[in-house]
């Protein structure tokens, strides 16, 4: 169980921006201003703090979140960039619009950022707090909208207490978000796709691209286990396992032990950090199967057994 704590608040002058950066570098969560809504950033280098924002927010599902940069340098350092990427850049960053494409394999960026998939989402935030929390942390921070599951996303340091105080280690007060939408979030993976309509405008949009786009089908990604491209073990997953079987190698969670363990304490947020490696690396054994120990349906287990249940699904 996380300890409770007090929640900072803190103002975006030097001495704010310092404490900020130097917490998100430890792998705590900082609620941050944007133009658009309030994110709650963690380190997207580090699993445990990526972890965490899943925790914080007692979200149910692993679904992808928006790797925040300051510049089109950093994004390029994560992803596969391309000229139309370059032309979208130039138009609306810094600003409300995300770019998902192709991860780069050296990027760096904790898997469970991307809920394990192929590629990232990016953002440039205009917004002068966030650029210089980014500047002071110097790596991507993974954001979702600072809000618990479920509820209304926060356009002010006073919702986002509202809704995570003792949650999180802090808020960077920068007052009321100008456009108080989440951003708008293309594909370009790489046939360009409106994924998300937001922050600008379709005319904007239509105006540098020279036509029109349209939202496309079915693609809120909330259950990234859905998609095909999704990662799912070449090995056959069996869940509830107490000890495995012959050819089997083993997931250990808590007291059950394994080939490889989740957590041996049982901490389902560190359990999370680990799943994504740990499967990855079971299934690079070549085992006839995967047997998982059984995994509390609380908190973080909940998500970590949704993404649990789409490995073992039957799948042809
Ligand atoms: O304005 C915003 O975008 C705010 C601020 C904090 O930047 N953030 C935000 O994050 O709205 P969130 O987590 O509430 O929404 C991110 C959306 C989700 O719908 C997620 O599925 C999608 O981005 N997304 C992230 N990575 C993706 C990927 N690789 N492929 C497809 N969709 C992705
Ligand atoms: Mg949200």
């Amino acid at each position: 169980m996380p300890i409770p704590r007090i929640t900072e608040t803190l103002r975006p002058d030097a001495s704010g921006l310092a404490r900020a950066a130097a917490l998100v570098r430890a792998g705590d969560l900082v609620a941050f201003p944007t133009e658009t809504v309030y994110g709650l950033g963690g380190d997207a280098t580090d699993d445990l703090a990526v972890a965490r924002i899943f925790a914080a927010k007692d979200r149910p599902r692993f679904n992808p979140l928006i790797a925040h940069v300051a510049d089109v340098a950093a994004a390029q350092r994560l992803v596969v960039w391309s000229d139309l990427a370059d032309r979208l850049a130039a138009a609306f960053w810094p600003g409300p619009m995300t770019l998902v494409l192709p991860l780069r394999a050296d990027a760096g960026v904790s898997a469970l950022v991307t809920a394990d998939l192929p590629t990232l989402a990016v953002r440039v935030p205009a917004h002068p707090a966030a650029l210089a929390l980014l500047d002071a942390v110097g790596r991507p921070i993974a954001a979702p909208s600072a809000n618990p599951s479920g509820r209304i996303s926060p356009t002010s340091a006073a919702h986002v207490l509202a809704g995570l105080s003792g949650r999180i280690a802090a808020v960077l007060d920068g007052g009321p978000c100008a456009v108080g939408l989440e951003s708008t979030i293309l594909g370009l993976t790489p046939d360009l796709v409106l994924l998300r309509a937001g922050g600008v405008p379709s005319e904007a949009l239509a105006n540098v691209l020279g036509y029109s786009l349209t939202l496309h089908q079915g693609s809120a990604i909330t259950a990234p286990g859905q998609l095909a491209s999704h990662y799912a073990p070449d090995a056959r997953v069996r869940l509830d396992a107490l000890t495995p079987h012959a050819g089997e190698v083993m997931l250990g969670f808590g007291p059950v032990p394994g080939t490889l363990t989740l957590s041996a304490t049982g901490d389902l947020t560190e359990a999370a950090a680990h799943l994504f490696r740990h499967l990855h690396a079971l299934d690079a054994m070549s085992p006839q199967g995967i047997a998982v120990a059984p995994i509390p349906e609380t908190g973080l287990g909940r998500a970590i057994n949704d993404r649990l249940r789409r490995a073992a699904a039957p799948r042809n």
